[in-house]
């Protein structure tokens, strides 16, 4: 069991008091935080504070000689698994697109080969400038991820909008997302046997034609990725995608519902069962076996439906002994969202579900980002917007805690 380790670079700006929640929930999730201090952060927090929370010496000059020989920048980013600049403000990201260099924290964003994670934090008008949005694009385009900022009320009294940096639980799930799980356990799913479904269903009307939706199955994939690296034995049932397999998932492709259905049970038992699939809620009554005509002058064919099995229900209602301990189902919403959700919970049967909005303006549906709600019998969390792949990691990092016996998932807010 390895710890991973975060570089802190604290900037100035009052989100910076936020800082030290963050350094205190990092550690109790056994991630261990060294912490880099700007001058004008010191201006917001002590050092001594910071030193007391991170339990480590804090570093601020880039010119003491006895740091640098006994640390050094380039030594404090080669340490870390990941740099998180928190709050970054409008300069500092200024800085970091120029690539200056001129005190400690930049040197280190200068020095450092290792991911980096940014939560800005500032006036919403500082935000909204061009310059602030041409340094971000120049920042993303290096590879930097970046968490928040939120809308709502700034610190100064009448301002409001986008620029408060975001919560340090926000802030630690991306990290956390990052550094591919729980800074506490390496492998949290070591030994346990894993199905997820992913991907839409093809439901054949005749040879040539069928019935599908716009599900891309990244979400999905994204999950079985991340549950095979938190060590777990994971099989994949795949409706068509234009994706890749995940490295070290067993794939299985199907093309209909009732093939999905199959093919899951055939994958049974296992420990945890996580339906990111989107299966088409209806096939046609009588597939034809040869290609429907178009016959001149006569009316067009009428197709008639019928249900398609309910893949999540029947697992997830399926006797004790047989179920696997923690059903995880999805709820792709375009209204009420949470509401519906908790809906599906009692409904389907499963102990988590997760809920998005993909009413087309989200650009959720076959988009890179998603924004999700988990919702559970003690309540529903939102969680921000983040890569579908940040998703992944933040739920296998959740259902890793869940197996250990941790903390409730989700607290009711
Ligand atoms: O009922 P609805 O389609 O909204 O439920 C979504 C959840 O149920 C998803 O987890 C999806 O994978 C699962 N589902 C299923 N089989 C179906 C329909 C939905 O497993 N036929």
């Amino acid at each position: 069991m390895t710890h991973k380790r975060i570089l802190l670079i604290i900037g100035g700006g009052i989100a910076a008091y936020k800082c030290l929640e963050l350094i205190r929930r990092a550690r109790e999730r056994g991630i261990a935080v060294r912490c880099v201090m700007t001058t004008a952060a010191g201006q917001f927090v002590t050092p001594l504070s910071v030193a007391a929370l991170s339990n480590d010496r804090v570093f601020r000059d880039l010119f003491d000689l006895n740091e640098e020989r006994e640390i050094g920048h380039i030594r404090l980013s080669r340490e870390a698994d990941l740099v998180v600049v928190a709050p970054a403000s409008a300069d500092l990201l200024a800085k970091m697109a120029g690539g200056h260099a001129d005190d400690l924290a930049t040197a280190v964003l200068m020095a450092t080969d290792k991911p980096v994670l940014v939560a800005p934090a500032m006036n919403p008008r500082m935000w909204q400038h061009p310059a602030t949005r041409r340094n971000l694009a120049l920042l993303r385009g290096d590879g930097v991820h970046f968490v928040g900022p939120n809308s709502g009320e700034m610190a100064e009294r009448g301002e409001a909008g986008p620029g408060r940096m975001a919560e340090p639980h926000e802030i630690l799930a991306a990290a956390e997302a990052m550094l591919g799980g729980s800074g506490l356990v390496e492998r949290p799913l070591a030994g346990k046997r894993v199905v997820v479904t992913s991907g839409p269903t093809h439901e054949p009307i005749d040879p040539v034609r069928y019935i599908a939706n716009r599900s891309s199955g990244k979400q999905g994939h994204a999950i079985a990725a991340a549950a095979a690296r938190a060590g777990a034995d994971v099989v994949l049932v795949s409706g068509p995608v234009g994706l890749p397999d995940p490295a070290g998932v067993a794939v299985v492709h199907v093309e209909s519902a009732r093939d999905m259905l199959d093919r899951v049970k055939a994958a049974l038992p296992a420990d945890i069962a996580i339906f990111a699939a989107a299966v088409a809620d209806w096939r046609v009554a009588s597939e034809a076996t040869e290609k429907i005509k178009k016959a001149g002058g006569t009316a067009a064919p009428t197709l008639e439906l019928v249900e398609n099995p309910d893949i999540l229900r029947s697992i997830a209602k399926s006797p004790r002994k047989e179920r696997p301990g923690l059903v995880i189902g999805f709820a792709a919403e375009t209204q009420n969202v949470i509401e519906h959700a908790r809906a599906k919970l009692q409904s389907k049967g499963c102990d988590w579900i997760v809920a998005n909005d993909v009413s087309p303006q989200t650009g959720i549906m076959g988009g890179d980002m998603n924004r999700v709600h988990l919702i559970t019998a003690a309540g529903a969390e939102s969680w921000p917007q983040m890569s579908k792949e940040a998703v992944a990691g933040e739920l296998i990092a959740r259902i890793g805690r869940q197996v250990a016996g941790q903390r409730p998932p989700a607290r009711a807010k």
